[in-house]
C-alpha cells in the first residue's frame, strides 16, 4: 500500500484560492503518484468547487466532519450521504480540535463512524493525547481507548474502509513534531490494539497516518518509519509546493 499524504485544510481558504490551490495540488499529483496517494479536505462550502477543480486528477477528496444521522432538524450539519452524493470519498472524524472545540466524545464519534461507513465513505479516525496524558504516561492507554470505542461498531470486513491517524495533540499546529521513535511506538499500540479488537491481519492491513506538524523537512524521516502509512498534513497542507513535497519525500 503506498503511503497517504492527506491535507486538512481546516476553516482556511475562500473559494479563488481554494480552487487554485487545488488546481496546483492536481497539476502536480501525477509526478508523485508512484510514491504516494494524495487526499485533500477542504472546507465544506468548496467540496464541489474542489471537485471540479481536482478534475480527473489522482488526489482523493474529502470532507473534515458528518453527521450521524442520515437527515433532519440538524441545522448546520451534513449527512455523511451528502458527502458522498456530492463526491467525497472519505471523511476525517474525530480531530482533536473536534474533540476539544466541539465536545465530540467517544460515543458521538462512535456513531459517526458508523454512519459514513455506512454511507461508503472511507474514514480517517483520529486518535492523540494531550501533553498533559504524556506527562502522566496516560497515552498509551488513552490511544487504545480511543481505537477501541470509535472502531466498536465494526466489523473485520469494514474495516478496510478505516484509516486511523495518530495526532499527539501537543504536536499539531505547534511546530513540534513527534519524534520517529514516538510516533512509531505509538503506532505500535495502536496496532496492537487493533489486532485484540480484530485480529493480525485487519491489524496489518489498517493504515496508520501522522499527523502533527508534518512539513516537507521532516516528512522523509517520519515516512520512512516503520509502522507510519502516511500523513495527515494541516498547515503545510495549504502551499501546493509543501504539500506535494511532503509526498515526495515518502520512501
Ligand atoms: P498541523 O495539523 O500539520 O498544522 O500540525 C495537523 C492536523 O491537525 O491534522
Amino acid at each position: 500500500m503506498k503511503p497517504w499524504i492527506v491535507g486538512n485544510w481546516k476553516m482556511n481558504t475562500d473559494s479563488a484560492s481554494g480552487a487554485a490551490l487545488a488546481s496546483a495540488i492536481a497539476a502536480g499529483a501525477a509526478a508523485v503518484s508512484t510514491r504516494a496517494q494524495l487526499g485533500i479536505a477542504p472546507p465544506l462550502p468548496y467540496l464541489s468547487l474542489i471537485r471540479s477543480a481536482l478534475g480527473s486528477a489522482p488526489v482523493d477528496l474529502g470532507a473534515q466532519n458528518c453527521h450521524e444521522a442520515k437527515s433532519g432538524a440538524f441545522t448546520g450539519e451534513a449527512s455523511a450521504g451528502m458527502l458522498r452524493d456530492i463526491g467525497a470519498t472519505f471523511v476525517i472524524l474525530g480531530h482533536s480540535e473536534r474533540r476539544q472545540l466541539f465536545h465530540e466524545g467517544e460515543a458521538r464519534l462512535r456513531s459517526k463512524v458508523l454512519a459514513a461507513v455506512g454511507a461508503g465513505l472511507k474514514v480517517i479516525f483520529c486518535v492523540g493525547e494531550t501533553l498533559a496524558e504524556r506527562d502522566e504516561n496516560r497515552h498509551e492507554e488513552l490511544v487504545r481507548y480511543q481505537t477501541h470505542i470509535g472502531l466498536s461498531g465494526l466489523n473485520a470486513s469494514t474495516l478496510s474502509s478505516m484509516t486511523i491517524a495518530y495526532e499527539p495533540v501537543w504536536a499539531i499546529g505547534t511546530g513540534r513534531t513527534a519524534t520517529p521513535q514516538q510516533a512509531g511506538e505509538m503506532h505500535a499500540v495502536i496496532r496492537s490494539q487493533l489486532s485484540k479488537s480484530f485480529g493480525p491481519n485487519v491489524a496489518q492491513q489498517t493504515r496508520i497516518l501522522y499527523g502533527g506538524s508534518v512539513k516537507a523537512d521532516n516528512a522523509a524521516e517520519l515516512l520512512k518509519t516503520p509502522g507510519i502509512d502516511g500523513a495527515l498534513v494541516g498547515g503545510a497542507s495549504l502551499d501546493a509546493g509543501s504539500f506535494l513535497a511532503i509526498a515526495a519525500a515518502a520512501p
